[in-house]
C-alpha cells in the first residue's frame, strides 16, 4: 500500500489474484542447454555482461549487514492481531534452531508494529504491551540471544506508528528511544514513515542513525538500521551512509499481483545495492497461503537473485513442509547471500519472459528464467550473455532440482506459468562429470474442448557438450484421457543441439468439466557413461467452454483466467474495493454503462475463442470511483500478439473506443497496465465490451 502521513489514502495498492486456469501449472520447469543460438521466439539475450554495480555512497565501514539480513518479522502473518506475542517470538526462535533455519543463515527475529502501549510512561519511556510481552522486551531479547540469534524491533520516524491505535513514534524522542532499544539488547531497528509531520526524510532518518550509533557504542552491541519510507524519497540515492537497507516500495501483500509489481519496481535499482547497503522490496509472503507453490518459489528465487533481505513473514509454528522446503533451500539462499553482494540485473524481458543474472564471487552466474505469463514459455540465454568466459562447456546446476548437468552454452528452459527456473552456471572445467542437460519443449496447445482431439508436439533437445543416449519421451494425462503418439518416442543418441520431436494427439473424454488438468511431459536418457538422467515438464491442460456464436457481452461470458491488482475482476460493475461484488456502476468521465468488466491494474482477463471469433470492442477508460489519481493503459492481445492498445489514459479522459480484429485467435486477452507509475487508484473499465464470433 501507499503510505502517506495520514492513513485515509491507504488502500487498494496491493494486488489480488483470481487464480487462473492457465496459471495453475505445477512444478518448476526443466532447464536446458544447447548450442550457442537460442531458438526463434526465445527471449533476446543481452549483448553485454551484467553491468558492474555503480554503488552509490560510502564503502561500508561498520561491517554491518555485509550480506542481506535474514530472519523473521511477524507483520505479514499477524499484523497487530493478538497472536503476535512473546510466545510467538520465542516459538519462532526455537524453530530457527530446531528446523535448521539458523544453520541456513536466518538470524534476526524481528518485532513489527503494536509491541508497545499507546502511551509513554511519566519519564517519556516506551512501555511494552504487558498483554503481549509480560516479561518485557529485554526478556525476549535474552531468550533469543541465548539461542545464538538476534532481536529486532520497530518504530516510526513520526509522532505515531502506522497502526490506527496510535502507538508512540520516535520523532523527537530519537536518542531516548534508541537508548532504550540498546539497553534491551536490540540488534536491528525497522524505522517506518507514518505520521512524519512532513519533516524532511533525510533529516529524520539521519537523526535516528546518529542516535543508534551513540546508544550502541555505549552498549557495544551494533544495531542494523532498516529504513522503511517505502521508496518515497528515493533512499537508494542518499541512504547508503544512513542505514544498511531501505524499503524501495509500498507494502507487499500475499498475492501474485502485489509481489510482481514490487519485484518490477525493485529490479531496476540493482546498481545501488552492495555490501551494507541493500534494496529492500519488503518481507517474504512465502507460506501465507495467497499464492501457489510455483509462485512462492518464484518469490523466493527472485528475492534471492535481487540480493533482497530474506525476512520470513509466515508463522512458522504452523508452516507446512513445503514452506520449509522453499525458505530452507540453501542453494537459493547462497545466491542471496553471496559475499560479492551484487543485485542481479535484468538481461532481457519480453512478453513476460525475464532473464535476470547475478555475478557471484566465485565467478559463476546465478540465472533466473522467470515466466510472468499465464502459459508455459521458452526462456533462453547463453553463458556468454550472462558474462561467463568462453569455454567448451559449462556446469549448470539447477537450484530447485538440486542436480548438475553440462551445457555447451545455452541456458534455457520451458518455464511453467508464473514459474522460475533458477540455475547457477560455472566455467569450472568440471562439466564432463555431469550428464548433458536436455531441454523439453512443447508446441501446440494444451487448451482443449472436451471430446475434441488436440494436436501437441514435443521436443527433447540435447543442450550438453556430450550426447544424450537411449532417449525416450512420454506424455501422461489424467485417467480416462487418450494420449496417442503419432511419431517415434525414442532416439538412440542425440548429439549437441539435436532434438527428438514427437507428435501426439490428446483427447479429454466428452463431458469432461471445464477446468485445469495435470499433464506431464517426461524424458528419460543416459549420459555417455550410462548414468540415468531424467527431465520433467509439468503442464496444465485446460478444458475450455466452446466459444459462443454471434455477439456476446464479455461481462457475461466465462473466462479462462484472470489476474487483478486489487480484489477480483467484476462483471458489469466497477472494480470497487478488495471484496467480490463491491463495485458500483461502470462510469467513465460521467458516462455510465450497464455492461462490461471492472478491473484494477495490473489486470489480465483471458477468454477462449478457439479460432472461431472475429472481433472485440469496448469503451475503455479509468472509472470515476477513485477520484483523479488513476492512470492506466488498455491492450487487447490475440494469442501472443498485441492487436490494439490505447496508450496511457487518466481520469481526465473520456471513454475511448477500442476495437480489435481477433480472427483466428484461440485466446483473447484483455490487459490493463498501470500506465508506468504504480497501481494506486488504477480502476479500469472495459465498458460495453463485446465479442463477435
Ligand atoms: C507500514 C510498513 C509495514 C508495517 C506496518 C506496521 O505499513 O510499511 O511494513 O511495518 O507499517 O503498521
Amino acid at each position: 500500500m501507499r503510505h502517506l502521513p495520514t492513513r485515509t489514502t491507504r488502500r487498494r495498492v496491493v494486488g489480488a489474484l483470481t487464480a487462473g486456469l492457465l496459471g495453475a501449472l505445477g512444478l518448476t520447469g526443466t532447464w536446458e542447454l544447447a548450442g550457442p543460438v537460442p531458438a526463434a521466439g526465445a527471449a533476446t539475450p543481452a549483448t553485454s555482461v551484467p553491468a558492474t554495480s555503480v554503488s552509490a555512497g560510502r564503502a561500508p565501514t561498520d561491517g554491518l549487514a555485509l550480506t542481506p539480513p535474514m530472519g523473521f518479522n511477524n507483520w505479514n502473518s499477524t499484523h497487530c492481531r493478538a497472536e503476535f506475542d512473546e510466545a510467538m517470538v520465542k516459538g519462532i526462535a526455537d524453530i530457527f534452531v530446531d528446523k535448521g533455519l539458523k544453520d541456513a543463515g536466518y538470524e534476526y527475529v524481528n518485532l513489527d508494529d503494536c509491541w508497545a502501549l499507546p502511551a509513554r510512561d511519566a519519564d517519556g519511556k516506551l512501555v511494552p504491551d504487558p498483554a503481549r510481552f509480560p516479561g518485557g522486551i529485554k526478556a525476549v531479547a535474552d531468550y533469543v540471544h541465548a539461542k545464538g540469534l538476534k532481536l529486532g524491533i520497530y518504530t516510526s520516524a513520526g509522532t505515531k506508528t502506522c497502526n490506527d491505535a496510535g502507538f508512540p513514534g520516535a520523532l523527537g524522542h530519537e536518542y531516548s528511544d534508541a537508548q532504550q532499544f540498546a539497553d534491551w539488547g536490540v540488534d536491528y531497528l525497522k524505522y517506518d514513515n507514518c505520521n512524519n509531520q512532513g519533516v524532511d526524510a533525510r533529516q529524520r532518518y539521519t537523526t535516528m542513525r546518529d542516535a543508534l550509533k551513540a546508544a550502541s557504542q555505549a552498549t557495544g552491541r551494533p544495531i542494523v538500521y532498516s529504513i522503511c519510507e517505502w521508496g518515497e524519497n528515493k533512499p537508494w540515492e542518499w541512504a547508503a551512509d544512513v542505514g544498511q537497507l531501505w524499503r524501495t516500495t509500498g507494502d507487499i501483500s500475499d498475492n501474485w499481483g502485489s509481489m510482481l509489481s514490487i519485484m518490477k519496481q525493485n529490479l531496476p535499482l540493482a546498481r545501488y545495492a552492495g555490501p551494507g547497503r541493500w534494496n529492500d522490496p519488503d518481507m517474504l509472503e512465502v507460506g501465507n497461503g495467497g499464492m501457489t507453490d510455483t509462485e512462492y518459489r518464484t518469490h523466493f528465487s527472485m528475492w534471492s537473485i535481487m540480493a533482497a533481505p530474506l525476512l520470513i513473514g509466515s508463522d512458522l509454528r504452523s508452516a507446512s513442509e513445503k514452506t520449509f522446503t522453499v525458505i530452507g533451500n540453501k542453494e537459493v539462499i547462497a545466491v542471496d547471500q553471496d559475499p560479492l553482494g551484487k543485485q542481479g540485473e535484468v538481461l532481457s524481458s519480453e512478453g513476460g519472459r525475464w532473464v535476470v543474472a547475478k555475478e557471484m564471487k566465485d565467478g559463476s552466474r546465478a540465472v533466473a528464467l522467470f515466466n510472468e505469463s499465464g502459459s508455459p514459455q521458452r526462456i533462453a540465454t547463453s553463458a556468454q550473455a550472462v558474462g561467463l568466459p568462453d569455454a567448451d562447456a559449462y556446469t549448470l546446476r539447477d537450484l530447485w532440482q538440486h542436480k548438475s548437468y553440462n551445457t555447451a552454452g545455452t541456458i534455457s528452459a520451458t518455464v511453467p506459468a508464473h514459474g522460475t527456473v533458477l540455475v547457477r552456471v560455472s566455467a569450472d572445467g568440471r562439466w564432463a562429470g555431469n550428464p548433458p542437460a536436455v531441454e523439453l519443449g512443447v508446441e501446440g496447445s494444451t487448451l482443449t474442448e472436451a471430446g475434441k482431439a488436440t494436436a501437441l508436439a514435443t521436443s527433447v533437445t540435447d543442450l550438453g557438450r556430450t550426447p544424450a543416449k537411449r532417449v525416450s519421451v512420454s506424455v501422461t494425462g489424467p485417467s480416462g484421457w487418450k494420449v496417442k503418439a503419432d511419431s517415434p518416442t525414442t532416439a538412440g543418441s542425440l548429439p549437441t543441439g539435436r532434438a527428438l520431436r514427437t507428435k501426439w494427439t490428446v483427447t479429454a473424454p466428452a463431458g469432461t468439466p471445464p477446468g485445469a488438468y495435470d499433464v506431464t511431459l517426461k524424458a528419460v536418457y543416459r549420459s555417455p557413461g550410462g548414468v540415468r538422467a531424467e527431465s520433467v515438464l509439468p503442464l496444465t491442460a485446460t478444458v475450455a467452454v466452446a466459444p459462443p456464436s454471434g455477439t456476446s457481452n464479455l461481462g457475461a461470458l466465462p473466462w479462462l483466467s484472470t489476474t487483478n491488482g486489487w480484489g477480483p475482476v467484476e462483471r458489469d460493475t466497477s472494480n470497487g474495493e478488495s471484496a467480490a461484488g463491491d463495485g458500483g456502476p461502470l462510469t467513465i468521465n460521467g458516462a455510465v454503462y450497464a455492461t462490461g468488466l471492472g478491473v484494477h491494474a495490473e489486470s489480465n482477463v483471458e477468454y477462449y475463442t478457439g479460432g472461431a471469433c472475429e472481433s472485440v470492442g469496448a469503451q475503455v477508460g479509468v472509472d470515476d470511483e477513485e477520484g483523479a489519481d488513476g492512470s492506466v493503459a488498455f491492450e487487447i492481445w490475440a494469442d501472443g500478439t498485441k492487436v490494439a492498445s490505447t496508450g496511457v489514459l487518466t481520469n481526465a479522459d473520456a471513454a475511448r473506443a477500442l476495437v480489435a480484429d481477433v480472427s483466428g485467435a484461440r485466446v483473447v486477452r484483455l490487459v490493463v497496465t498501470d500506465g508506468g507509475d504504480g497501481i494506486t487508484s488504477d480502476h479500469g473499465d472495459w465498458a460495453a465490451a463485446q465479442l463477435t464470433c
